[in-house]
């Protein structure tokens, strides 16, 4: 899908003004792929609009500029020629460069004594491994570390079980987040979905408010007062009869706030069912504060984002994870992971951007396209490496 391009001020575009730019919010990190994919032969990946090329020597991860300064050949069709160097050697001329700050460190051409090769720097991007993912930090600014900036189920890996699944949306990032806002699309999208079979089905109709969180990362949604049908006049009922016999389940309190007292508030401070996280994310909380899932919504360019998913469980008794593990291999990952999520992907690939006629169900909408413009962080007004949040640009 070709993402229209508007001038900035253009009444049209739902974003213009809103400090969310089409390519995706920098100075932050993102999860661009599963750990487990990245072997002996470099990959290139796309984030935020940037080519980059990741390898691996050893034990360690660099990530670098795709593109050889040299005459524009894709170093991800390169190798690690010299194994425990830390280097990449471009496919052409054999420009060799270091994983770590970029400098070209040979040109294998040439001989030891070329010229200037010192003075050849590509961009090195920082890069890590966590939670089975590969995270880039893509920015202007020294990056924070990546311990700091993801939830806490995320970085104590034995404490935690679980999975994770990855799909590439032909959509715009901005998009897609908006999906995740709690804009009340899940009880109609999602009402025939064999995961609602098995659960209570999301209540309808309800009030929602958005509340920032304690941490300043971002904002929780409570739902209050959920309908579970309601009468039409002139249409009838909603949901109509015919889709409702085989609900198993009635709908109760999904998306209220977490009671003070429930596990997941007192161990993890996380107080609400759904939140949105900066830059992108969201977080979906359970009151037994056992399972929590984590949704990543990396911008690849203006046209397509990459899409990473947890869903972890605290570990308790081995008989207990294993359970989990099974309930997620037969279950979660083909009724959520798979169907669910297709029935947004559906919609989501087919969305034409234009004017948008907001209503109740989108105060979770505009309250995150906020927040997030309001707490994006800039680039260094100075050109001096700055973390501070938010300086114009
Ligand atoms: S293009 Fe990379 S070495 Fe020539
Ligand atoms: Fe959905």
């Amino acid at each position: 899908m070709a993402v229209e391009k508007f001038p900035a001020d253009d009444p049209n575009d739902p974003y213009a003004g809103s400090g969310l730019p089409a390519l995706g919010l920098r100075n932050y990190w993102y999860p661009v792929m599963a750990a487990w994919r990245l072997g002996r032969k470099p990959r290139a990946v796309s984030v935020l609009g940037e080519a980059v090329v990741i390898f691996r020597d050893g034990s360690e991860v660099f990530a670098l500029a795709e593109r050889c300064p040299h005459r524009g050949a894709r170093l991800s069709q390169g190798k690690c020629l010299y194994p425990g160097s830390g280097t990449l050697t471009c496919p052409y001329h054999g420009w060799t460069f270091s994983g770590q700050t970029g400098s070209c460190v040979a040109k294998l051409m040439e001989g030891p004594d070329a010229p200037g090769s010192r003075r050849i720097v590509t961009r090195a991007y920082p890069v890590r491994e966590l939670r089975g993912a590969i995270w880039l930090f893509v920015g202007d600014i020294e990056a924070p570390p990546l311990e700091d900036e993801v939830p806490e189920v995320l970085r104590a890996s034995g404490e935690w079980h679980g999975f994770s699944t990855w799909r590439t949306y032909r959509c715009n990032w901005r998009i897609m987040k908006d999906n995740l806002c709690h804009d009340m699309h899940a009880p109609f999208v999602h009402r025939n979905s064999p995961e609602l079979m098995f659960q209570p089905v999301f209540p309808f109709a309800s009030r929602l408010a958005a509340f920032p969180l304690d941490d300043g990362n971002g904002i929780g949604y409570v739902a209050k007062d959920g309908r579970p049908s309601v009468d039409y006049p002139g249409l009838g009922t909603f949901p109509p009869k015919n889709e409702t016999w085989y609900r198993l389940l009635k709908p109760t309190g999904r998306g209220k706030e977490i009671d003070l007292g429930a596990q997941a508030v007192v161990k993890h401070g996380v107080k609400f069912r759904q939140s949105s996280l900066m830059p992108g994310a969201t977080f979906i909380g359970r009151p037994s504060g056992n399972y929590f899932a984590l949704r990543w919504v990396t911008p690849i360019d203006a046209e397509s984002c990459f899409y990473y998913s947890w869903s972890l469980f605290r570990r308790q008794s081995w008989w207990r994870t294993l359970r989990e593990r099974a309930f997620w291999i037969f279950w979660v990952s083909w009724a959520h992971d798979w169907l669910f999520s297709d029935q947004d992907k559906r919609i989501l690939e087919k969305v034409i951007v234009g004017r948008e006629s907001h209503s109740r169900t989108d105060a979770g909408v505009i309250a995150w396209r906020r927040y997030a413009a309001d707490h994006a962080r800039r680039r260094a007004a100075s050109g001096a490496k700055s973390a501070q949040t938010p300086a114009a640009e």
